[in-house]
């Protein structure tokens, strides 16, 4: 199958968007060394989330940053501004920074944004708690969850906690529900995911408290008793 493909890029979230599991980096540059692939990592939902110090699933894994040939990220999540970086190899950005459109007819990271960044990443270095606590919410909400039943899916501990409820009206239904009760909780649906997962998608930020985070899982596990049950996906 390689061989009928001049180049491969394997492209991978470090944490996945929709459904909060982690990408097993080792195993993949395992992969991109068996077959002569590229991989790219997009660091969207795991730089200042995951790792000791928030570096993403890089510092996470302990690999070595060199077997990833692009890593990607947005500064508009965790960092608390906008724009993003790609980084690799001097090559590799040299011929980026000539070729992408995004590069050559738009304007680059203004200077407000970029110190608003360099500010997260600073606090975030400074203030190793924020991290910690952003774990034990992530923990407690996940773990109040799935003892309410609810459907995780495969989130594995990160801030990124879906709620699969498989249908997409009754989504939008309950995040407007929840939403005059004051939870801000988006809809996730088709084409984002298969319209038989459509989900709540919650993220965890750490400074919520115990009590709103309990006060959620409660008033979700009510609303989703008031769904007649063969309309919810099994849990997998
Ligand atoms: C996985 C992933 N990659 C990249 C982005 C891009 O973020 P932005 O356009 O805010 O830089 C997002 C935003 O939602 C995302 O979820």
């Amino acid at each position: 199958m390689r061989d009928r493909f001049r180049r491969v890029l394997i492209v991978v979230e470090g944490v996945y968007s929709m459904d909060g599991d982690i990408a097993d980096l080792p195993a993949l540059i395992q992969v991109r060394r068996r077959h002569g692939a590229l991989l790219m990592v997009d660091e969207a939902h795991s730089i200042g989330v995951i790792g000791a110090t928030g570096g993403g699933v890089g510092e996470y894994f302990g690999v070595d940053r060199g077997d990833v040939d692009l890593w990607m990220g947005t500064l508009s999540k965790s960092l608390a501004s906008c724009g993003g970086y790609l980084a690799g190899s001097g090559a590799l950005v040299d011929y980026l920074r000539y070729t992408l459109p995004g590069f050559i007819y738009s304007a680059g990271l203004t200077p407000p944004n970029t110190a608003a960044a360099l500010t997260a990443l600073r606090v975030m270095r400074a203030e190793p708690d924020r991290l910690t606590r952003l774990r034990q919410r992530s923990a407690e909400f996940l773990r109040l969850a799935r003892e309410a039943g609810v459907n995780t899916g495969t989130s594995a501990g990160t801030p990124v906690i879906p709620c699969i409820v498989g249908d997409s009206l009754r989504c939008v239904h309950l995040a407007n529900t929840l939403f005059e009760r004051g939870i801000s909780v988006n809809p996730i649906l088709y084409p984002a995911v298969e319209e038989r997962l459509s989900r709540l998608r919650f993220f965890i930020t750490g400074e919520h408290t115990s009590e709103q985070i309990e006060r959620t899982v409660q008033l979700l596990a009510d609303e989703l008793d008031t769904l007649v049950p063969q309309q919810l996906v099994e849990v997998q």
